[in-house]
C-alpha cells in the first residue's frame, strides 16, 4: 500500500477499519514441535537443573558467538549483575553507561553499591559515544558499560582502547545483540565480558535467562561461582566426584538457569541465522517503505557492523509533522501495530530522578 492511498483511509483512531484485525505484538518467541520436544525430553531425565544441558548449551553458545567460554544466568538482569561483580565493580565506583537502555543496564552498578554514571549517545546509533565516555572517567570509574542498542553494535573497539588507557573493565550489553558483528567479529567475542538475555522478545529464547561470554579464564571462574551462592563446586561436580566437601567462599546468588531452559536454548540455537536472516529481510523491507515517509527517519546502519534487529526504531521529524509522538503511537496502536518506545532514557525514571537529582 503506498503512503497516498493511506493517508486519504478514515484512520482507526478516527472511526475507521483497523488495518489489523489482532495486535501485532512487538516482540514473540517462535517455538517450533522440535523446541518443545527438546524440553518434553528434560522433563522425563533426571536432571532438572544443574545438569548435563546447561555445560551443553554454554559450550555451544561459547562457539556460536566465537568466545572461550560462556556462563548461563537465570536472566539478562542477573548475568549482568555477575558480570559488574566480575569486572570488580564495588561500592563507591562508577560505572559508565548509556541512558538509552532498559533500566536494568544501569541497575546492576546499584546492586554492588556503585554508581552508573551516564554519558551521551551518537546521533546516527543512539549507542554510548565514546568520546563523551571518556570525558567521564575518573579516579572512581572501574567499568564501560556500552549497550548495542535496538542490535546496533557499540563502536566497541574505540571503547576498549579508552577503557585499556585507564585500565577499565568493558561489559557490553548485547541484550539486543545476539547474532551482530562488529568489523567482521560476532558480538560476544570482543569486550572483556559480553552479556546477553533470552526473554521471548529476544532472537532465542529460554523462556526467562542470561548468559555472560568472556575471554578470560577468572572472570568465567567468578561468574560460574556468583551465580551459585558464592560455592566452588556445583551438585552434579559433587555428586560425580563422589564428594561431599564444598566451601562458600564469597558472597553469590541461586541465579542457575535450569537444564530445561538450557535444553530449549541449545534447539534455539540451531535456528538463529535463520532467525536472523528473517529479521533482516523485514527490517529492509521496512526501510524501503519508511524512506519515501516525510518525517519518518528510519534507523541507520554503520557500514562496518550487520545488524541483529532486535528493534526497528524509527525517529520522528516534528518539524515534518503535524502529529506529535503520543498521537502517532496511539494512532499506530489503534491499527493493531503494537509498537513501544525505547526508551525512557534511564535517568529519567524518577527512582533515579529522587536518588540522583536528575532533571528532564
Ligand atoms: C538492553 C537490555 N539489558 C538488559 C535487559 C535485561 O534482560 P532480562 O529481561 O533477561 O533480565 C534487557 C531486557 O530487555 C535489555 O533490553
Amino acid at each position: 500500500m503506498s503512503a497516498t492511498s493511506v493517508s486519504r483511509e478514515v484512520l482507526a483512531i478516527n472511526g475507521g477499519s483497523p488495518v489489523r484485525k489482532t495486535l501485532l505484538p512487538y516482540g514473540r518467541q517462535t517455538l517450533d514441535e522440535d523446541d518443545i520436544q527438546a524440553v518434553v525430553d528434560v522433563l522425563r531425565s533426571d536432571w532438572l537443573t544443574t545438569g548435563p544441558k546447561v555445560g551443553e548449551f554454554e559450550e555451544g553458545f561459547a562457539a556460536w558467538v566465537g568466545a572461550k567460554y560462556a556462563v548461563s544466568f537465570s536472566s539478562g538482569t542477573a548475568a549482568l549483575h555477575a558480570a559488574a561483580f566480575a569486572a570488580g565493580l564495588e561500592q563507591g565506583d562508577e560505572a559508565i553507561t548509556t541512558p538509552m537502555t532498559f533500566c536494568a543496564t544501569a541497575n546492576c552498578a546499584l546492586y554492588l553499591g556503585a554508581r552508573p554514571v551516564f554519558a551521551d549517545v551518537s546521533r546516527d546509533t543512539l549507542n554510548l559515544d565514546p568520546e563523551q565516555a571518556a570525558a567521564k572517567i575518573n579516579s572512581k570509574t572501574r567499568v564501560i558499560l556500552p549497550v548495542d542498542y535496538a542490535g546496533h553494535p557499540a563502536d566497541v573497539d574505540a571503547i576498549l582502547q579508552i577503557a585499556e588507557r585507564h585500565g577499565l573493565a568493558v561489559i557490553e550489553d548485547a541484550c539486543h545483540a545476539l547474532g551482530a558483528e562488529y568489523r567482521g567479529r560476532r558480538i560476544g567475542s570482543i569486550a572483556h565480558m559480553t552479556v546477553f538475555s533470552f526473554h521471548p522478545v529476544k532472537h532465542l529464547t529460554t523462556g526467562e535467562g542470561g548468559m555472560v561470554t568472556t575471554d578470560r579464564s577468572d572472570f568465567a571462574e567468578n561468574l560460574r561461582r556468583f551465580r551459585n551462592h558464592g560455592i566452588s563446586s556445583d551438585a552434579r561436580q559433587r555428586q560425580t566426584a563422589g564428594q561431599w566437601y564444598y566451601q562458600m567462599v564469597s558472597l553469590g546468588f541461586n541465579y542457575r538457569l535450569t537444564d530445561i531452559a538450557c535444553a530449549l536454548g541449545l534447539n534455539q540455537l540451531e535456528k538463529l541465522e535463520a532467525n536472523l536472516a528473517r529479521r533482516c529481510e523485514i527490517a529492509a523491507r521496512y526501510t524501503a517503505a519508511f524512506r519515501s515517509v516525510p518525517g519518518v527517519i528510519p534507523p541507520s546502519v554503520r557500514s562496518n557492523v550487520n545488524h541483529a534487529w532486535h528493534l526497528y526504531p524509527i525517529r520522528l521529524d516534528l518539524s515534518k509533522l503535524s502529529a506529535d509522538r503520543g498521537q502517532i503511537f496511539r494512532a499506530l496502536r489503534g491499527e493493531n501495530i503494537g509498537v513501544n518506545v525505547h526508551y525512557i532514557p534511564v535517568h529519567l525514571h524518577s527512582y533515579y530522578r529522587e536518588r540522583f537529582g536528575y532533571k528532564g
